[in-house]
């Protein structure tokens, strides 16, 4: 039987709610055999016997859930900060390029290794994610996941038109390769599958009703795609389908707006589109770096969340410009203040957290400290990152130190990685 208590300060968010915040000063988490046993004040533990030297002390660091990206590519960290264009003409120039090198199979088994590796050297330690339209390549990728005992929700991409050929699939291949993932992966430790068509602009109708069919045969599995990202976009399909009604018509219609359907971006929806979603069940990813980055425009939070939608935040590497969830949060941030909108810090660490894990459908198993739940946490270290650390010696409330964890932090900040239960990524004497 394996055992750790680690003390330190934390923070999680045990209700569906940020404004239910349990913040301590001097916590122990008990983990047993990878999962949350106990999680309680310092003292507590001490005066039910248990001897603080067996304890791991970080006095100084937060404990916190490990963080979750809603969205994210992992054949593009290799183009992240590529520039000058927005999404088409940077899917044609950058992404499309970067993608036809996966193509071989041993540089996607080591972009797949480095990228999991990236990913908990970030703090992130589940993610939902994009692979090439190339089978081995989301093989790779949950390769590499099942070997750290990762959650990890990913998909082949799904693309048969309107990109060049050599990352092209068809609608026979492409099903019969992500039924072959599905098989091999979904359900395996803590893998799980998303059935990925990139979006309507490179896949055809029939692909589309194809990757329902199978998603209604594998219910709980996933869908994620792109929705409504740029305006370009958006006339370019207004040209290119027949019938056009509006772009979340289109996935309607092909049977993939489903509660489990991950629909990346949502920034310029109409009130239909909106209401359509929110009857649907969909998920929306807001993914601030991204939409900065590109140009996209500004994600509509609190008209998403008004609707009640449930909303999830990725960062969408390549086209964001970092993995780390903490500079994502204070993107979002900025994001929001560009739309008289001030999203408080608690907020945000708990979309990156519970609010994340249950809008994806994952929180029975991750997102807080509570009993029963997969040990998936970080520790973040203020002194890790000289300016946080002096800002943070003003800080009189917890609220405060995340804001300045989102607003100036990022990896670095990052101390220690744990994966059910196990360290796996712990930062070196700096
Ligand atoms: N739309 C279709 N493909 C992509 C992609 O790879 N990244 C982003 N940001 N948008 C997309
Ligand atoms: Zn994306």
């Amino acid at each position: 039987m394996s055992q750790r208590f680690v003390r330190a300060r934390a923070l999680h968010f045990p209700e569906l709610t940020c404004s239910g915040f349990d913040y301590s000063e001097d916590a122990v988490l008990h983990i047993e055999n990878g999962y949350i046993k106990r999680f309680a004040p310092a003292r507590s533990f001490f005066s039910d016997g248990l001897e603080p030297d067996v304890c791991e002390h970080y006095p100084n660091m937060l404990l916190m859930p490990g963080l979750i990206d809603a969205h994210v590519h992992f054949p593009q960290v290799e183009i992240i900060a590529s520039f000058g264009d927005q999404l088409l003409d940077w899917l044609e120039h950058y992404t499309f390029p970067a993608e036809a090198k996966f193509a071989d199979q041993q540089y996607a088994r080591a972009a797949a290794a480095e990228f999991i590796e990236l990913l908990v050297a970030h703090g992130t330690t589940t993610a939902f994610t994009y692979a090439t339209s190339h089978c081995h390549s989301a093989d790779a990728l949950f390769e590499a996941a099942f070997a750290r005992s990762m959650r990890l929700v990913a998909g082949k991409v799904l693309m048969d038109r309107n990109a060049p050929e050599n990352i092209l699939d068809t609608v026979a291949t492409g099903q019969a390769d992500s039924e072959y993932l599905i098989k091999k992966w979904h359900g395996q430790g803590r893998l799980g599958y998303a059935v990925t068509p990139r979006f309507a602009g490179t896949s055809s109708d029939q692909q589309l009703q194809s990757a329902a069919e199978l998603f209604a045969r594998y219910p709980d599995t996933w869908v994620q795609t792109h929705l409504s990202e740029n305006l370009a976009e958006l006339a370019w399909l207004q040209s290119i389908v027949d019938d056009f009604k509006d772009y979340f018509s289109i996935y309607e219609q092909a049977g993939l707006a489903t509660q489990r359907s991950v629909f990346g971006h949502c920034i310029h929806l109409s009130d239909r589109e909106l209401s359509r979603l929110k009857e649907t069940g969909g998920i929306a990813a807001f993914c601030p770096s991204s939409n900065l980055f590109l140009g996209s425009g500004l994600f509509p939070l609190q008209a998403i969340r008004g609707e009640g939608i449930p909303v999830a935040i990725g960062t969408d590497v390549g086209a964001g410009t970092s993995l780390s969830m903490l500079s994502t949060l204070g993107d979002a941030y900025r994001v929001c203040q560009l739309q008289n909108f001030a999203l408080d810090p608690l907020e945000a660490f708990y979309m990156a957290t519970l609010g994340n894990a249950h809008a994806l459908h994952l929180s029975d198993r991750i997102g807080n400290f509570c009993a029963g739940k997969e040990a998936d946490f970080i520790l973040l270290n203020p002194a890790r990152n000289a300016l946080v650390a002096k800002r943070i010696k003003t800080s009189k409330h917890i609220r405060d130190e995340l804001f300045c964890y989102m607003m100036m932090g990022d990896d670095r900040l990052v101390e220690q990685t744990t994966l059910l239960g196990d360290i796996q990524f712990q930062r070196g004497a700096g």
